[in-house]
């Protein structure tokens, strides 16, 4: 069997398994990173699954990363929430890390928002700040879409002129300032595959490129996702902020540190995003 005709038959399995259990498919899947899975615990759960428990997921390897897909309300409005994520620099192509949201999507999932801690490259940015992905820049090296295509799933060649929906961007600012949040600003978001973090030389140049920050997770689950013709909303929390002429060591800790002190204000805003688009207007 081919490599591809095992990822599909891979992803068919999960799909039944998940339509089996899932008592509801909700419209909005929400992925929480690193420091941020808190929010998984204002959920209402109608069903919990452990990452290991589903066929073919891969298994986060970070101790920072919960692995539960968790499906129920938040505030009353059903979701469901992938806490904790894989990436690429633990090892795994950028096609498993995308698993789970090709396997919602084909659940019927419309919308991907998704959560990252990143490293602010604007000079206009704090730490604490909330980014919007307004654009992105794949530097992984790598694309889920690569290989045989799989035209019921989406077309060869998707296209990316408009890569994060307008109107979740605008929601998502309207519901900032209805929050009084003053530190939530739009930008470019850089995915490099690290594991080892940016280099002067590297800072200075992704800041050339027009990136506002990098990270390294996020853009493989956002590629299906748009290829799968979902919308999505990308949500970085800047947890430092590198200036090529004064670098200082980055520290898991301290950026774990930093999104935790930002979570009560991320939880908020993505609170009020959701009942902004699903209680506001109930056709989606
Ligand atoms: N670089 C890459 N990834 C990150 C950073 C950073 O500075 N901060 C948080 N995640």
């Amino acid at each position: 069997m081919t490599k591809n005709n095992n990822h599909i038959r891979q992803i068919e399995e999960c799909v039944v398994f998940l339509h089996e259990r899932l008592p509801f498919i909700p419209p909005l899947v929400i992925q929480l990173g690193t420091g941020l899975g808190d929010l998984a615990e204002q959920v209402q759960p109608a069903l919990i699954l452990p990452y290991n428990e589903i066929p073919n997921f891969p298994c986060s390897t970070v101790s920072s990363h919960q692995g539960n897909l968790i499906v129920g309300h938040l505030h009353g409005i059903p979701v469901i929430i992938l806490q904790g994520r894989f990436h690429c620099y633990e090892g795994y192509s950028s096609k498993e890390v995308a698993f789970p949201i090709r396997a919602l999507s084909l659940l019927g999932v419309k919308t991907l928002l998704l959560t990252n801690a990143a490293g602010g490259l604007n000079p206009a940015f704090a730490p604490g700040s909330i980014m919007i992905f307004r654009d992105h820049l794949n530097l992984l090296g790598d694309n889920p879409l690569r290989g045989p295509n799989v035209e019921a799933w989406g077309p060869r060649f998707p296209d990316f002129s408009v890569p994060y929906d307008p109107e979740l961007i605008k929601i998502a600012q309207e519901s900032a300032t209805a929050c009084g949040l003053d530190k939530v600003v739009t930008g470019v978001y850089a995915c490099i595959p690290g594991p080892s973090l940016e280099t002067p030389a590297e800072t200075r140049w992704l800041r050339g490129c027009g990136a506002d920050a990098v990270g390294m997770s996020s853009i493989p689950e956002i590629l299906v996702a748009r290829h799968a013709d979902m919308n999505v909303l990308g949500l970085s929390v800047i947890s430092n902020v590198n200036d090529p002429d004064k670098m200082q060591p980055i520290i898991l800790e301290e950026i774990i540190a930093a999104a935790e002190a930002v979570k009560p204000q991320l939880e908020r805003l993505i609170i009020e995003i959701i009942r902004r688009r699903y209680v506001e207007d109930r056709t989606r």
